[in-house]
This record gives C-alpha cells, structure tokens and sequence, in this order.
C-alpha cells in the first residue's frame, strides 16, 4: 500500500511561532499514522507582494515555483496558521496567491494544487484558537481547486497549550490532531492511488 506524501508548513515565520509548534505536533502524529512527511518553512520561500504588473513582466517568482513543484510532489498538505484579524495572514495569503498563478512549468501544463487535498490547523494565544481565519483559508484553497478535509485542530490559549516535549496538554486537543491527520491520510491515500503522478 503506497505511503501518502504530506507537505507540513506554518502560517508563519515568526520566531517561537505558535503555528510552528503546532505544525511540529501535526508532524509527530503524521508520522505516528505512517505518513511520508515533507516539512518546510515559508522563510525559505520569500516572494514579493502579488502584483500582476511584476507578475507580467518578470513572470512567477522561482520560490513560487519551487514551493509549487513540492505541493505538485505531494499527495496532501497540512497548513497550521495563525488568523490575522480573522483572516489569512498576508505571508500565507500572498504565498497561495503566487502559487495559484503558476500555469506551466519547463513548458508543460502545470497547476500544482489542482486535485490536491488539505488539512487546516490554527493556534492563537486567545480564546478563539484562529478558528475564524481557517474559514477563509479553506474557502481560498477551494478556489484554488484543493479538497479540505472537513475535521480541523484549533490550539487556543498556545502558550499553555503544548508540553516541554511538543505534545499537547489536553487529550482533547491530541484527540483533535489524531483526527484531522486520520482524515488527511484517508483522503491524500485515496488521491495518491486514483491519481498517476
Ligand atoms: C495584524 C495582526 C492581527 C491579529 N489578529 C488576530 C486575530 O484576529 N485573532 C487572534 O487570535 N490573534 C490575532 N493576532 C495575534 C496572533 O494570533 C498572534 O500574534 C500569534 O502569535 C501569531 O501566530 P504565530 O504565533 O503562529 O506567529 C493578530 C496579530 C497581528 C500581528
């Protein structure tokens, strides 16, 4: 049975990144599920503002692509974000708009997020945990053509939330991630054997 490919990346960048621990945590439970897991950091992929002008001119910036060329290698993604005034944070918003313009790559047709899957975490150090912003990201990525996985794991009051070794301190929140990674896996196993990459 082939082992589904995840790519795991944060929302943010910011040091101590509330997202980015809870992007680990989604790592150790991908790997805990039998995923073949692929982590990456949008600081290695910095990308100017979106703007068609440049777009135009200069074409799709190479971070953009090989960003893309990873998703189009995976069989899913699991994105954990923040929510900026209960929406997308522009680094992740910009990063999925610049992606979603790539048409071709090496001359050949190339969408990489056309019939991917997605699971969404969120992390906030208030109460709402980022739940609100993960309704735009879902609905952005569906404009893009990815599947979201209905179950998501939101981590509020995040500085509380994790233990010394990353895990969770509530068993609801370990329960939440167990399933969010069952439901990815599920979905990207089915897509990874209908689909001949
Ligand atoms: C412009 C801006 C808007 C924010 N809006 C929200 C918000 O709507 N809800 C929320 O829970 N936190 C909000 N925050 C606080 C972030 O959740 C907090 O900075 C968080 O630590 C960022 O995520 P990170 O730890 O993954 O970097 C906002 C922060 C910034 C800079």
């Amino acid at each position: 049975m082939p082992v589904p490919k995840i790519l795991v990346f944060a929302g943010s960048i910011r040091s101590g990144a509330f997202s980015i621990r809870t992007a680990d945590a989604a790592v150790g439970e991908l790997a805990r599920q039998g995923a073949d897991v692929t982590r990456v950091s949008l600081v290695d992929y910095p990308l100017p503002i979106m703007d068609e002008d440049l777009e135009r001119e200069k074409g799709i910036p190479e971070n953009a692509l090989r960003l893309g060329r990873l998703i189009a290698a995976s069989d899913g993604l699991l994105i954990a974000s923040p929510e900026y005034n209960s929406s997308i944070p522009p680094l992740l918003k910009n990063t999925v708009d610049w992606v979603s313009r790539i048409r071709r790559d090496n001359g050949r047709a190339f969408r990489p997020f056309a019939g991917k899957v997605a699971a969404l975490c969120s992390s906030s150090d208030g109460a709402f945990a980022g739940v609100r912003g993960l309704y735009h990201l879902r609905s952005v990525l569906m404009a893009c053509g990815v599947e979201v996985v209905t179950p998501q794991c939101s981590v509020g009051r995040a500085s509380e939330a994790f233990d010394e070794d990353g895990g969770f301190r509530e068993e609801r929140l370990r329960q939440a991630m167990e399933n969010v990674v069952r439901a990815l896996v599920e979905r990207a196993h089915m897509f990874s054997t209908a689909v001949e990459r």
